[in-house]
């Protein structure tokens, strides 16, 4: 039994089309279970921010995940495949009429992305304090709450909408497929079986 972890979220319609493409039109997520199995394979429906761990701790042999996520995360997986889906960027937004005043003695960002911000700012030798929010992230300098955010960047509404501006691009993301590396020497000739189908989907 292969065990794959599917990431709820913004890659989570996309990833479902190149599963639906192996597995047939049937491939759905049953109102609101969390589990699905077919044939061999165990489907599980996770949390994007939680992927990582199901796949280090060896709960999820495989898994679709952002690679902002997994650099977030910062964990021990094997990295298959770059699907290229859910393409976006990490980036520093600031107020529009403002720039990113390195002559402070702190700046003050606010993220959902602690452990990316402080390695970008650590790696600048600029001095920030990280203010963890879970979501509306736009919303912090607006209100005062900190200088700029650090946050997802996909098509810029959400920055527009409320009059903030890309400063600074961190890194790039799309989402990737990752393996544990206990599974990939147990089940190696599964995971590259289903590796090879998903490779040749997105190829065409
Ligand atoms: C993400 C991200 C931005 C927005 C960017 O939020 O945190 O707010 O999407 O997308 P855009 O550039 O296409 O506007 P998400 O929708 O995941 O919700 P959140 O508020 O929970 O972070």
């Amino acid at each position: 039994m292969l065990s794959v972890a599917l990431p709820k979220g913004r890659i989570a319609e996309q990833t479902l089309e190149i599963f639906s493409k192996i597995f047939g039109s049937e491939f759905k997520f049953e109102d609101r279970k969390l589990i699905m199995t077919k044939g061999e394979f165990k489907f599980l429906m996770v949390r994007n921010q939680d992927i990582p761990t199901y796949i280090t701790e060896g709960a999820a042999d495989i898994g679709v995940v952002g690679l902002d996520v997994l650099e977030e995360h910062r964990c021990d997986v094997l990295r298959l495949l770059d699907l290229g889906l859910g393409r976006c960027k990490v980036c520093i937004g600031i107020k529009e009429n403002q720039r990113l005043d390195y002559s402070k003695p702190e700046l003050k960002i606010a993220t959902k992305m602690p452990n990316i911000t402080k390695n970008y700012f650590d790696q600048k030798g600029i001095a920030v304090k990280i203010i963890k929010l879970y979501g509306s992230i736009e919303l912090a300098p607006l209100v005062g709450l900190s200088d700029a955010i650090v946050d997802i960047v996909e098509t810029g509404t959400t920055m527009r909408q409320n009059g903030l501006k890309v400063a600074e691009e961190i890194m790039t993301s799309s989402a990737h497929l990752i393996a544990n590396k206990n599974s990939f020497i147990t089940k190696r000739d599964e995971i590259l079986s289903l590796y090879h189908q998903i490779n040749s989907i997105i190829q065409n």
